[in-house]
């Protein structure tokens, strides 16, 4: 589905991604870990075409994204951080992705879920951090592409909300979508990623499912795992 190879990206002198090669398959979970600043949204961002990198390649379902745009239609993104223009109602800025993307969407039931329907007619500046969310993810999930790309969707979720994304997340793997996820909580992403990466200092550090991760440092938790390889010089 995705192949990176040699990836290399620095802004001014700071160099984020050194050499990043990975592959993601078609189908299942995979999550994208790293301390901040670590270059997690640099690299979604560079699958998108949103960041161009200094060196390296990108295939995109078999073909190099240099100097095309048309794959991102079939990539449900969401941003780390969405800058919803605030004059707009929510119920507007709905009708406007659609109208842009110009697909069909499956909005109610998502409206549903996330109970979005007392703030439809309220401006998105109003809206506090966590509702805001709530939309990014109605906004993202209407949509039905094979690729989703989903930048700390946790993002000020309350629990209950939690507990919708990630069954929403796991409709879609059941599906069989593709679903690439950056998050720095370790408990969601070890609930429901099938194969997790880890990045340090612009390199891939480790890269399998949990369970491997979990018996190669003998720890029983991701948190202390992560811990684990962060301080030993074993590369994956
Ligand atoms: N547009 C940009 N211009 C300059 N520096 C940037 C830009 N985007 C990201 N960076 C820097 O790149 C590094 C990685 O950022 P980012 O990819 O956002 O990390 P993460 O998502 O893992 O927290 C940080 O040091 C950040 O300040
Ligand atoms: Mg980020």
């Amino acid at each position: 589905m995705i192949e990176i190879k040699d990836l290399h990206k620095k802004f001014g002198k700071n160099q984020v991604l050194s050499g990043i090669d990975l592959e993601i398959k078609e189908g299942g979970i995979f999550a994208i870990l790293g301390p901040n600043g670590s270059g997690k949204t640099t690299l979604i961002k560079s699958i998108l075409g949103m960041v161009i990198p200094n060196k390296g390649n990108i295939i995109v379902a078999g073909n190099s994204i240099k100097k095309t745009w048309k794959y991102r239609e079939g990539i449900d993104y969401l941003p780390q951080i969405a800058n919803f223009p605030g004059n707009l109602r929510v119920r507007e800025l709905i009708r406007m992705i659609k109208d842009l993307r110009r697909r069909s969407a499956d909005e109610d039931r998502l409206i549903k879920m996330f109970k979005l329907e007392p703030f439809l007619d309220k401006k998105l500046s109003t809206l506090s951090g966590g509702t805001k969310q709530k939309v990014n993810i109605v906004l993202t999930f209407m949509f039905d592409s094979t690729l989703i790309i989903l930048d700390e969707p946790t993002t000020g979720l309350d629990p209950a909300s939690l507990i919708h994304l990630k069954r929403l997340i796991q409709e879609e793997k059941i599906k069989g979508k593709t679903i690439l996820i950056t998050s720095h909580i370790m408990q969601f992403v070890a609930e429901i990623a099938d194969t997790i990466v880890y990045i340090l200092e612009g390199k891939i550090y480790f890269k399998g499912s949990v369970e491997e991760l979990k018996a190669k440092t003998k720890q029983t938790d991701l948190e202390h795992a992560i811990a684990a390889i962060t301080t030993t010089t074993d590369h994956a």
